[in-house]
């Protein structure tokens, strides 16, 4: 039994170490780090794990996700996700995922996307978005794009912008921390098998790498 909780202000420092854990220095200067610099988080969509009930307990993995704009159309960008290295591979990252991904949906968004490892990725339905341009460096084959909403990903081409509308940012700003932890939940996680895999994907049946 694990504990998900949404991000708060008191986990950030944590989540910090986590993230200088697992990836290499200088993540910060990355490109897509850019495009959140002064842009609140999707607060409801940044998701941690714990090994157990007490704000104490050690976190095992985390998940965050920024508004961006392409195309002057809305468009979550995923990331970064990591899992402590002592608990890799026994499915928390394929969790998070699919639980943030599926708040997303409800929370009206229709199309995310990330830079990352679309052999990791490509399991929960992203694809490599072909006319999507992350500023430079990036590599254009890690640039993936997931559906949520079918055919959201169709003529959205261009540059990805940070997100500057008053109105969205006004919107994500949103006080409240005590809500955000009374959501959490206890929660079971197993390691998909790739029947499952496929069972629990939430991407249409089409690709976005298509447009
Ligand atoms: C990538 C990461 C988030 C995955 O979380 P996790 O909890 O370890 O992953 P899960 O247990 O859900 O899934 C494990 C599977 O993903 C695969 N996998 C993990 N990282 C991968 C990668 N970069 N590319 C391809 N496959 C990958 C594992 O080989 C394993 O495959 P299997 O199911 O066939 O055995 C985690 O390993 C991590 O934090 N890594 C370091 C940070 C990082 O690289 N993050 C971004 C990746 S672009």
């Amino acid at each position: 039994m694990y504990r998900l909780c949404p991000e708060t202000d008191a986990d950030t420092p944590e989540v910090e170490a986590l993230l200088d854990l697992c990836f290499a220095p200088g993540r910060t200067a990355l490109s897509s780090y850019r495009l959140r610099d002064g842009v609140p988080p999707v607060r409801k969509l940044c998701l941690l794990l714990r090994s157990g009930q007490k704000q104490t307990d050690p976190l095992l993995a985390a998940i965050r996700y920024w508004p961006v704009r392409v195309a002057d159309r809305p468009v979550l960008l995923l990331g970064p996700v990591a899992v402590h290295p002592t608990a890799q591979g026994e499915g928390l990252g394929g969790f998070l995922m699919r639980e943030s991904l599926s708040r997303a949906a409800a929370m009206g968004w229709e199309r995310v996307m990330l830079v990352g490892d679309a052999p990791y990725y490509g399991r929960f339905g992203f694809s490599k978005l072909d006319h999507v341009e992350m500023p430079p460096p990036t590599n254009p084959d890690r640039v993936l794009g997931l559906e949520l909403h079918p055919g959201a990903w169709v003529g959205v081409r261009g540059a990805v912008t940070r997100e500057t509308r008053p109105e969205v940012l006004a919107g994500l700003a949103e006080p409240g921390a005590p809500d955000l932890r009374s959501s959490c939940a206890d929660v079971e996680v197993t390691k998909d098998t790739p029947h499952a895999r496929d069972k629990h994907q939430l991407a249409p049946s089409h690709s976005a790498a298509d447009r």
